[in-house]
């Protein structure tokens, strides 16, 4: 695609910023659609947090993706907060409403996505969330707004669990890892397994706790195949990978920022061409 004078620019945010995969995600998404825009990462420094949502005012870019360490600070310089992200306190999106710009969160949304497009239908089924982070909290809400009978929430750190446990309400309870044979699906929101080779079997649960029938989701993304996810598959589990989240909260984004129907496939193809170990 040729950048004119016309081509809208949307950037990511965070710090650091260089690892994101939204560039390529996002640009995929432009290139297939047609829609006249082009995507870069930007490092902003905390410090700097203010200046730059200034900066995307003065410089009317198409929108923003917001990542670590800027999810909940960025709040505080927005206009507006649509209820996903006031209730997590997290922003991961910011789109333009006018002369406005409105902070959301696509996480939970496209955490339910990546679960459809996999065939997995989650209304009645309980589900063990492993942590209680960002990531976690966002799924937590999602998975009740989806209609699951019960939301476990195992986290090395129990005082976290039981505050992301509130965000799911009278569906939701602490649990341990050692509870998930009870459980249907099981959903990995640590960060235990990121950029650890799935022959070293570094995973966030005992094996022997998982058994066929189990639906094993992996949020981790890179490696693309975890040690859970092997492990899941060992024991005739469904596993899931976490590079359909990455790209349906992408997708979620690209729609607010665009208009246009996501074209998912074409992004999801770019994400895992990315994710492949260089040889
Ligand atoms: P994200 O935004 O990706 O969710 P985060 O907010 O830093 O990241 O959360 C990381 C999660 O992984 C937390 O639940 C963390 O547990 P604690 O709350 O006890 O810190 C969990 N985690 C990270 N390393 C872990 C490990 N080695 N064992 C178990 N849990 C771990």
């Amino acid at each position: 695609m040729t950048v004119t004078g016309a081509t809208r620019v949307g950037a990511v945010i965070g710090d650091p910023v260089a690892h994101s995969l939204s560039p390529i995600i996002h640009n995929a998404a432009f290139a297939a659609t047609g829609f006249d825009a082009t995507f870069v990462a930007l490092p902003v420094r905390p410090a700097d947090l203010g200046a730059a949502i200034a900066g995307v005012r003065a410089l009317d870019l198409l929108g923003l993706s917001v990542t670590m360490p800027h999810k909940a600070a960025v709040i505080s310089h927005l206009d507006d907060v649509r209820h996903e992200a006031a209730a997590l306190s997290a922003v991961n999106c910011v789109v333009r409403d006018g002369g406005r710009l409105v902070g959301t969160n696509t996480d939970g949304a496209g955490f339910v996505d990546a679960l459809t497009a996999a065939s997995v239908d989650l209304v009645g089924t309980r589900v063990l969330v492993l942590g209680a982070g960002g990531a976690a909290r966002a799924v937590v809400r999602a998975l009740v707004d989806a209609g699951v009978a019960e939301v476990g929430v195992a986290n090395r750190t129990t005082e976290k669990a039981e505050a992301a446990v509130l965000l799911g309400g009278r569906d939701a309870r602490v649990a341990e890892v050692d509870d998930a044979p009870d459980y249907d699906v099981i959903v990995n929101a640590t960060s235990v397994g990121m950029g650890v080779a799935a022959a070293a079997a570094v995973v966030p649960l005992p094996a022997d706790r998982l058994r066929d029938g189990h639906v094993v989701v992996d949020l981790v993304y890179e490696p693309v195949e975890t040690g859970l996810l092997a492990a899941a598959r060992a024991v005739g589990a469904q596993a899931v990978d976490g590079v359909g989240m990455l790209v349906h909260q992408a997708a979620h984004a690209f729609t607010l920022w665009t208009g246009l129907p996501a074209p998912v496939a074409v992004m999801d193809g770019a994400a895992r061409e990315a994710l492949q170990p260089k040889t």
